[in-house]
C-alpha cells in the first residue's frame, strides 16, 4: 500500500512522535509498503498538500495536540482518507482528561477525583489537601505534571511559567504503583508495572534508557491483573477507541480488599508511544507479536 506516515507535530511531544514515526515507517517499509514520511509542523496547508496525493492509508504517528485530539482525524474524515488509530470523537475525548473522566466514570470505571480549576486558584495556595497532582488538561507524556507532597515548601511553579492554558486539572495523588495495559480492539495484551528508579514516571523517566524498570508481567495478584486488563478494554470501548490504545493506572495495594481492588484509571492514550522504550510494542513482543506485525495490524484497522 502507499502509506503516508504523519509524525512530528507542533505539540510538546514532538520529539517523541519523531521517534515513533521513524520506527513505524521503517517497519512498514520492511513489510513492502510504499512509505512516505510527512513532518507535520502545524502548517495545515502543507498537510493538505501532502494528503492531496491520496495515500491509501495515513498512519498517524503524531502525539498530543492536533495529532491526538481529533483535529487531524476530522480532516482525514472530511478528505475520506482511511487513517490508523482512533477516530475524531474518541481522540478528542481521550485527550481531554476531564471530559474522558466523565465518560469513563459513567461506564463504571473509577478515576481519581479532583476537578478542573482556573490556574490562579491553583497557584494561590493548595487547592486540595496534599499530596495532590497538578496536570494540564490536554497534554501527554507527563508534560507539565507536578506532584505536590507534604513537606514541599513552595508550589513548584509560578503563574508565569505554566504554559498549558487557563484550566488546570487537580487530582488527589493516588499512592501505590504504576500499571499500564495495552489494548488491541477488544483484547488487552498484558499488564506492565513501571518502577522509575527516581521520582515518578515523568517525561525523563519515560524516554531515557535505564531510568525506569518495566516489569512485565506486572507482579500483582491474578485478580488485580485480570481486573486491570478488563478495565482497559472497558475504557477503550467506553471512549469508542479504534485499533490500539493504552490505559494507565495507579494501584493502591493498601486499599486492595474484597470490595475494592485499589485500581484507579488515570487515562487512556489513543496514540500511545511507538518508540523503542514504549510500552505497547513491548507488551506485543512479550506475547510474540513483532513490532512490524503490530504496525501492520494498525494499518489494517485504518478507517475514516
Ligand atoms: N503520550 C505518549 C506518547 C504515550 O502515551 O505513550
Ligand atoms: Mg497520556
Amino acid at each position: 500500500l502507499r502509506i503516508l506516515v504523519l509524525y512530528g507535530g507542533p505539540s510538546v511531544e514532538r520529539e517523541v512522535s519523531l521517534v515513533s514515526g521513524e520506527a513505524c515507517a521503517e517497519a512498514l517499509r520492511s513489510l513492502g509498503h510504499e512509505v512516505e514520511l510527512f513532518d507535520f509542523t502545524g502548517d495545515a496547508v502543507a498537510l493538505v498538500e501532502a494528503l492531496e496525493t491520496r495515500p491509501a492509508v495515513v498512519f498517524n504517528a503524531l502525539h498530543g495536540r492536533y495529532g491526538e485530539d481529533g483535529c487531524i482525524q476530522g480532516l482525514l474524515d472530511l478528505m475520506r482518507i482511511p487513517y490508523s488509530h482512533s477516530g475524531r470523537l474518541a481522540s478528542a475525548l481521550a485527550m481531554d482528561k476531564a471530559a474522558a473522566k466523565q465518560v469513563l466514570e459513567a461506564a463504571g470505571l473509577r478515576c481519581p477525583g479532583g476537578a478542573v480549576m482556573a490556574r490562579e486558584n491553583v497557584l494561590g495556595g493548595d487547592p486540595l489537601p496534599r499530596p495532590y497532582v497538578v496536570k494540564p488538561v490536554c497534554e501527554g507524556s507527563s508534560m507539565g505534571v507536578v506532584i505536590v507532597r507534604h513537606g514541599d515548601n513552595d508550589l513548584p511553579f509560578t503563574h508565569d511559567d505554566w504554559p498549558f492554558g487557563e484550566a488546570v486539572l487537580v487530582e488527589p495523588y493516588i499512592q501505590g504503583r504504576e500499571l499500564t495495559v495495552s489494548v488491541m480492539e477488544d483484547h488487552a495484551l498484558a499488564v506492565t508495572e513501571l518502577r522509575p528508579r527516581q521520582g515518578f514516571y515523568d517525561y525523563t523517566a519515560k524516554y531515557t534508557e535505564g531510568k525506569t524498570d518495566h516489569i512485565l508481567p506486572a507482579p500483582v495478584s491474578s485478580r488485580i491483573y485480570e481486573a486491570a486488563m478488563a478495565q482497559a478494554v472497558a475504557a477503550h470501548k467506553a471512549l469508542g477507541c479504534r485499533g490500539v490504545s493504552r490505559a494507565d493506572f495507579r494501584y493502591d495495594e493498601e486499599q486492595d480488599s474484597e470490595e475494592d481492588n485499589g485500581l484507579y484509571l488515570l487515562e487512556v492514550n489513543t496514540q500511545p508511544g511507538m518508540t523503542p522504550l514504549s510500552l505497547v510494542p513491548e507488551q506485543a513482543a512479550h506475547l510474540g507479536l513483532p513490532f512490524a506485525e503490530l504496525v501492520q495490524w494498525m494499518v489494517e484497522q485504518a478507517s475514516c
